[in-house]
């Protein structure tokens, strides 16, 4: 079929990577009933194009597909899979300029933030292309002289992976290279408002020779496509990046086919500045952990906790740092923060901060909003937050800094704790004693010491309590894809 580039203020060096149709059993197609979908620019509004609104009837096709391309992808060897992996690794590392453009088209991040999330999904196919050849088992020690147990790994079969918006290349790569690597074929439901970074990806995924029915890509709305894969037999692994709310619903369709899930679900992350802490860092860390996509992370800093002794030097500094920051498009040069994804995030934001300031917080600073369309934020410092205010118990997920003062050690662990979620922690301190004590007390399942980047190919990324279940990245993220089958062989004539 042909494909119009209608991205008409992008200009790519390859057209061809845009695509405005489903990838299924390596053929690029249309919803049967011709049903589209249209994806925007939140920078303005503008259509960007559309992409095919599959249903129940693409999801079954996609999922035989996948099916019949599993007995001959789990059957190469560890060594082939990787060789492909490697070769896509290489195309998107050639293609970062195209495919940053289109997902600040489709997401609004600014292009250099797009560019830095295209080389961090490289890394997944990459990482996850070298521990593929490591997927080994091992033996056990038998209670029989004459008997042997060996554990093997095994694929777990088709896997499906849901994934957002707020990162529409690395939620994707952080989920197929493992699961390719596996020998898994893989099922990939994109957002339906980041499609075309996902079928960019996948097209250069096609040219780097992957079979036919390894990697689909069905686009459309999720309530069809995510029913017909829960319920699935075939389908033996979920994993989905999102809300806590949806994550819960998809836990319970998979519950009739007993699937394996991994859950990356919301967040509402603590950043907590102890009076011997480095302010510099903590503040340059504080930026990249609150402001880095316009706010719009799970391992976001929801609630920025400072020791009283620190406070006003803290909110001094960071002050002058979201004043520098620049509200504008993603792709004009200069802009730091983008726009949100829609005008219902940005009136959550807002929602959020007047709630703040009716229970008492005060608008302590403010970056300049010069764009007049709704979906632009401005980035603020709330000061005197406190546990009754929304922002305290919801994930805000926009540019908002709200400050919560505290006394001591443990009246920090509680604030930090007093939450559903269990996401990211971060802390500041210089004090090495103080260090493990709050590490080991914060509930996260991941915490990070003077430092405000926690999501790396080469470490465990997934969280606790209501943000979910599994882990993706590192060692686990390619366990959660495989199956260990004990093998006892007995009656030996040794
Ligand atoms: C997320 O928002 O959960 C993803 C964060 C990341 O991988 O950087």
């Amino acid at each position: 079929m042909t494909f119009q580039n209608t991205l008409s203020v992008v200009k790519l060096e390859k057209a061809d990577l845009f695509r405005q149709a489903a990838f299924i059993g390596g053929d690029w197609v249309s919803a049967a009933s011709g049903a589209t979908i249209p994806v925007d620019d939140p920078a303005t509004g503008a259509l960007l194009g559309t992409v095919p609104d599959c249903g129940v009837a693409e999801t079954d096709q996609a999922i035989a597909a996948a099916n019949a391309a599993f007995p001959a992808w789990r059957a190469k060897t560890a060594g082939e899979r990787a060789a492909i992996l490697e070769r896509w690794h290489a195309l998107v590392l050639d293609n970062v300029p195209d495919l940053a453009r289109i997902m600040t088209a489709e997401q609004g991040k600014p292009l250099a933030e797009s560019e830095g999330e295209i080389r961090y999904a490289a890394t997944f196919i990459k990482w996850f292309a070298e521990e593929g050849r490591r997927a080994s088992g091992h033996d056990v020690l038998a209670p029989e002289a004459n008997r042997r147990i060996f554990v093997m790994k095994e694929p777990i079969g088709v896997a499906a992976a849901i994934t957002p918006w707020n990162f529409p290349a690395a939620m994707i790569t952080r989920k197929c290279a493992p699961a390719l690597a596996a020998g898994c074929p893989v099922i990939v439901k994109p957002s339906d408002f980041t499609p075309y970074t996902a079928l960019a990806l996948v097209r250069l995924a096609e040219l780097a020779g992957l079979p036919a029915g390894t990697i689909n890509v069905l686009t459309g709305r999720p309530e069809a496509i995510g029913s017909a894969l829960t319920a699935s037999p075939v389908v033996r692994k979920l994993s989905f990046t999102g809300s806590t709310r949806v994550g819960s619903l998809l836990l319970r369709q998979c519950a009739d086919t007993v699937k394996r899930t991994s859950l990356e679900l919301g967040g509402n992350a603590p950043l907590i500045v102890f009076d011997d802490a480095d302010l510099d860092l903590a503040v340059q860390s504080a930026m990249i952990s609150k402001f880095r996509n316009a706010g719009q992370t799970c391992v976001c800093a929801n609630r920025i906790l400072v020791q009283d002794s620190v406070h006003d030097a803290f909110a001094e500094k960071l002050a002058k740092a979201v004043t520098a920051l620049r509200v504008g498009p993603g792709d004009v040069a200069g802009s730091t923060v983008g726009p949100l994804i829609n005008a219902a995030a940005a009136q959550k934001v807002q929602a959020h901060v007047d709630d703040a300031l009716s229970h008492g917080a005060t608008l302590y600073a403010s970056a300049e909003n010069g764009m007049a369309y709704e979906r632009f934020v401005a980035p603020v410092i709330l000061t005197g937050a406190n546990s009754n205010m929304l922002l305290a118990s919801e994930e805000t997920f926009g540019p908002v800094a709200p400050l919560f003062r505290f006394t001591h050690e443990e009246e920090a662990i509680d604030l930090a704790n007093a939450t559903e979620y269990g996401l990211a922690s971060y802390f500041y301190t210089d004090n090495i004693h103080r260090a493990f004590r709050v590490a080991e007390r914060l509930e996260a399942g991941m915490v990070a010491l003077n430092t405000g980047t926690i999501a790396m190919e080469m470490a465990p990324f997934g969280g606790v309590k209501m943000s979910g279940l599994g882990r993706e990245g590192g060692r686990a993220g390619l366990e959660e894809y495989l199956e260990s089958k004990a093998f006892h062989i007995g009656g030996l004539k040794l």
